[in-house]
């Protein structure tokens, strides 16, 4: 499509990398117009179980990063009049996993953290959106899929659509929110997670048993 791309290798919970990161595009490939947040650390324990290390891990990769990553740049895009940010969010912001603790809490304050930007910015042209997705099958759950795991009843349980969604259908709700008619639309949070953010059964489940 005659397009240029750039991947750089870093860690984002180091706390010099987000200017560097930004310096590094702007410098490859001009002023940043959309911001997408998506690295992630899911790490599985309950509260009184979580070792200190990996709650500091996941507060670093799954907040810090983003609030050190939207300094970098929503500044910059204000100032130029145009903006498009989305922070990936997930389905466990409102219906928190008591196994991942920390995971939904980051998520949750993700979402309180763009909302209030979106007041900020909304008269500069800027827009933050928050998409949130349910299971999607990804690295994440590539185990579930190995011999003997419980990926297809796991994915036909997890949203009423009865499956899990694919990484295409998430990119398809930022692609969304980055696009230039969504102009007005600040400050949301858009579930991609086949219904499962609705409580109640499944079509299938709830005729089987009236
Ligand atoms: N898959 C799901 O079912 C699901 C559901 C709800 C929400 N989400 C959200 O969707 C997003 C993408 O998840 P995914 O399923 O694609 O997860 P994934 O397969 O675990 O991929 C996570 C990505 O984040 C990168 N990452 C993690 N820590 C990083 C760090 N400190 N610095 C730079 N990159 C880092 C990883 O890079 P490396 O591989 O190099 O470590 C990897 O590319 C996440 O925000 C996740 O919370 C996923």
């Amino acid at each position: 499509m005659g397009r240029r791309a750039a991947a750089y290798d870093v860690d984002v919970a180091r706390r010099d990398v987000a200017n560097a990161l930004v310096a590094a595009a702007e410098r490859d490939l001009g002023p940043i117009d959309v911001l997408v947040v998506c690295a992630a650390r899911s790490i599985y324990a309950k509260l009184e179980d979580a070792r200190e290390e990996d709650v500091d891990a996941q507060i670093e990769t799954n907040f810090k990063a983003t609030v050190r990553l939207l300094n970098a740049t929503v500044p910059a895009m204000a100032k130029r009049g145009f903006g498009r940010v989305v922070t990936i969010g997930s389905i466990v912001q409102e219906a928190p996993l008591p196994i991942l603790p920390i995971y939904s809490a980051m998520k949750a304050a993700h979402l309180a953290l763009i909302r209030g930007l979106a007041v900020r910015y909304a008269s500069q042209g800027v827009t933050l959106n928050n998409v949130s997705p349910g299971l999607i099958r990804t690295e994440r759950n590539a185990w579930r899929r190995e011999p003997g795991g419980d990926w297809d009843e796991f994915s036909r349980s997890c949203s009423h659509a009865g499956r899990a969604g694919e990484p295409e259908e998430v990119a398809c709700a930022v692609a969304m929110f980055c696009a230039p008619g969504a102009s007005f639309v600040t400050g949301e949070n858009l579930f991609v997670a086949g219904g499962a953010q609705i409580p109640g059964r499944r079509e299938g489940a709830a005729k089987a048993s009236g």
